[in-house]
C-alpha cells in the first residue's frame, strides 16, 4: 500500500479551518474563543479523542489522564489535538446491559467523526462494549484510526489468594449463598478485588476484544496486555498521540488492512485466548462493518484448529497482569506460529510477522506452548440443531466435562423476572442432571441480551454440592464467568426461534464434539407448537430502546443495526 503522503490541503478539517467564507471566519474565531492562537491550529491535522471516560465506568478512571498523554504527543507531532466525549458504557453500572447501548456507543463514534472537523482519531476505551461501539464507528467512517485500550487492572489480593474480578465475585457468591463464607468476608472482599484502575484482569469481554483488535493491527503492537497502572500505558498513549499525526499524513485507513485474513488472525487470537463468548457477537458485527464476510461457522473452524493457550482466568488459572510479565499478546501470538496470515498490516504499518518476531515468552505456565493447550476443550463451540437452527454458542473451555454429552429434562423459565421469582424456591422440580432453559432474554426479548447465560444453580442443589449444570438461553454470558451455558440460541425466543417452544419436562441433548443441540420431540409436535405459539408484544414503545427492538439483528449476524450493517458510506456532510 504505497500511498503518496497526503498534503494539508487534502485533509477534511481544512473544509472547515480554511475555508474562505463567513462559515470559515466562524470555525476559526470559535477556536481563538477557547484561547488558542491561529498559529496553534491552523495549518495542522486535527485529531479527534474520543475518551469514554466517565465517573461511572472505573475501567476508564485513568482515561482523562490518557487523554493527556496522547494531546502532548499530538501537539509535539505537529496536530492539533481535540477531546470529545462519548458514551462510557462503565460495564458493571449500567442497566439493564451495556449491549442495549453498543450500537448507541457505535453511532455516537460515527458522528461524531462525520460532524466535526477530524482528520483522524485516538479512540479511548476497553471495558467490554467500548471496543467494539467505538471501532464499528471508526471502520464506518473509515478515516485514519487508532484503537488506545484502558488496559487490564492489576491482579487482586485476599487472604493470600489471587482473585480474578468478576470470575470469583460469582464463585464467592455461591459460597456465601451455600454457607461457605461468612457475611463479614464478603464485605471484606468488595474493596481486595479490584485494586487499581482499568479493565477486568480476567479474561473477560474486556481483555478478549482488546487483544482481538490488538492482533488485527488496530493497536499499536501489543498494547493490550500493558496494565493500566503501569508507566508503560502512559508511554503507549503517548506514542498514539505521535502515530496518528503520521497516519493522517499516510492516510493509513482501516479498510487498507481490515481484510478477512486480518479478521481469521483476530479469532485465532480469541481463541488462544480463551476469550469470551462475547466475541462472537462483536467479531462478526466489526467484520460486517468492514465489508468482510465472517460467520460462526468460520469462527467454530478456527477454534477446532486454536487451543487455549492463555492460561487466564476463568478457564485458566493466572491473570492479565501475569500474562503481560509473561510476555504478553506478542508472545502468545509467536506460540501461533504457522496459523497466522504474517502478512496482515496494521496501523504500526508493520506485517504482523515483523512485529510479533522479536518477542519472547518468559512463563511457559502462563502462555502455553501449542501441543499443551490449557484445556481440553476450544475457547467456542458453535452448536445447531432443531433447538438452534442458526446456532448457538458455548465456552467448552469454561464448561464441565461431564456435561459436554448430556440428555436431560427441561426446566423452563419464561423470562428473568421468572428465573428469579422460582429458581430457589424449593417445592422447584429439579434435579442436578435438568436442563435449565431461560428464554426471552436474546437482542429483542429482553431487551438487549444480558448477561443472564450462566442461570444460577438453585440453592437446594449448591447445598448438595452441585456447581454446575447444562444451562440454555438466547442470552449471553459474562466473559469472566464458567459454566455449561448454552448461548446465543438463534432465532431467539422472542422471534419465534424453537426456544420459545420447550416445555417442562422436553428432553434436550447437548453434544458438544458434535456441535449438536437438540430438542428431543418429533417435528409434528414442534410444528404444532409453532403454529400455537404468539409473538410478545414488544415491551418497551418509546425512546432509544424502542429503536434498538426494531432494528436490532440476531446474535449470529452480530447484534448490529440492520440500518448500520447495510447500504452505502453516508457521503461527507455539506458544509454551511
Ligand atoms: Fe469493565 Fe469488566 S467491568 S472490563
Ligand atoms: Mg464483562
Amino acid at each position: 500500500m504505497n500511498k503518496d503522503r497526503r498534503t494539508i490541503d487534502q485533509l477534511r478539517s481544512q473544509r472547515w479551518y480554511d475555508s474562505q467564507d463567513m462559515r470559515g471566519f466562524a470555525h476559526r474565531q470559535r477556536t481563538q474563543q477557547m484561547g488558542l492562537r491561529r498559529e496553534e491550529f491552523m495549518g495542522k491535522p486535527v485529531v479527534g479523542i474520543l475518551n469514554t471516560w466517565s465517573d461511572l465506568s472505573p475501567c476508564h478512571a485513568h482515561l482523562k489522564d490518557r487523554a493527556e498523554a496522547v494531546k502532548r504527543a499530538v501537539w509535539a507531532a505537529g496536530g492539533f489535538p481535540v477531546e470529545l466525549p462519548a458514551m462510557s458504557l462503565g460495564e458493571v453500572m449500567v442497566k439493564p446491559t451495556t449491549m442495549l447501548y453498543r450500537n448507541f456507543l457505535a453511532m455516537e463514534a460515527e458522528e461524531l467523526l462525520r460532524s466535526h472537523p477530524i482528520d483522524g482519531v485516538v479512540l479511548l476505551g476497553g471495558c467490554d462494549k467500548t471496543t467494539p461501539g467505538l471501532l464499528m464507528g471508526a471502520i464506518s467512517m473509515d478515516i485514519p484510526s487508532i484503537f488506545c485500550p484502558a488496559g487490564p487492572m492489576l491482579n487482586g489480593k485476599w487472604k493470600g489468594k489471587t482473585l480474578g474480578a468478576g470470575t470469583h465475585t460469582r464463585k464467592y457468591w455461591d459460597e456465601l449463598r451455600s454457607g461457605n463464607i461468612t457475611q463479614e468476608d464478603w464485605v471484606d472482599l468488595e474493596s481486595r478485588m479490584t485494586r487499581s484502575n482499568g479493565t477486568c484482569n480476567t479474561m473477560g469481554t474486556a481483555s478478549t476484544m482488546t487483544s482481538i483488535v490488538d492482533a488485527m493491527g488496530l493497536t499499536l503492537p501489543g498494547a493490550s496486555s500493558i496494565p493500566a497502572a503501569d508507566s508503560g500505558h502512559i508511554r503507549m498513549a503517548s506514542e498514539c498521540g505521535s502515530r496518528i499525526v503520521e497516519m493522517i499524513w499516510e492516510d493509513l485507513k482501516p479498510s487498507d488492512f481490515l481484510t478477512r485474513e486480518s479478521f481469521l488472525n483476530g479469532a485465532r487470537c480469541y481463541m488462544a485466548m480463551g476469550g469470551s463468548t462475547n466475541a462472537a457477537v462483536h467479531l462478526i458485527a466489526l467484520a460486517r462493518r468492514a465489508g468482510v464476510e465472517l460467520t460462526l461457522d468460520d469462527l467454530d473452524a478456527v477454534a477446532r484448529e486454536i487451543p487455549v493457550l492463555a492460561n487466564i482466568f476463568p478457564s485458566g488459572e493466572y491473570l492479565m497482569e501475569d500474562f503481560f510479565y509473561a510476555g504478553g499478546l506478542p508472545a502468545l501470538l509467536k506460540r501461533l506460529d504457522g496459523h497466522l496470515d504474517l502478512d496482515a498490516g496494521g496501523i504500526s504499518g508493520k506485517a504482523l510477522g515483523e512485529w510479533i518476531a522479536p518477542a519472547e515468552c518468559y512463563d511457559d505456565d502462563v502462555i502455553r506452548h501449542f501441543g499443551e493447550p490449557v484445556t481440553p476443550g476450544a475457547a467456542l463451540a458453535v452448536l445447531r440443531g432443531n433447538l438452534a437452527p442458526n446456532g448457538a454458542v458455548i465456552k467448552a473451555s469454561a464448561a464441565n466435562p461431564e456435561l459436554a454429552r448430556h440428555r436431560g429434562r427441561a426446566v423452563v423459565f419464561d423470562n428473568h423476572a421468572d428465573l428469579v421469582a422460582r429458581i430457589d424456591d424449593p417445592a422447584l422440580e429439579i434435579t442436578a442432571d435438568s436442563v435449565l432453559v431461560l428464554r426471552n432474554a436474546g437482542p429483542k426479548g429482553a431487551p438487549g441480551m444480558p448477561e443472564w447465560g450462566a442461570l444460577p444453580i438453585p440453592k437446594k442443589l449448591l447445598a448438595q454440592g452441585v456447581r454446575d449444570m447444562l444451562r440454555i438461553s438466547d442470552a449471553r454470558m459474562s466473559g469472566t464467568h464458567y459454566g455449561t451455558c448454552v448461548l446465543h440460541v438463534a432465532p431467539e425466543s422472542a422471534v419465534g426461534g424453537p426456544l420459545a417452544l420447550v416445555r417442562d419436562g422436553d428432553e434436550i441433548e447437548l453434544d458438544i464434539d458434535a456441535r449438536r443441540l437438540e430438542l428431543c420431540i418429533d417435528e409434528q409436535e414442534l410444528e404444532a407448537r409453532r403454529q400455537a405459539w404468539r409473538a410478545p408484544s414488544p415491551r418497551i414503545d418509546r425512546g432509544y430502546t424502542a429503536i434498538f427492538q426494531e432494528h436490532v439483528t440476531q446474535a449470529d449476524q452480530g447484534c448490529d443495526f440492520d440500518i448500520l450493517q447495510n447500504g452505502q458510506r453516508q457521503d461527507e456532510p455539506e458544509i454551511f
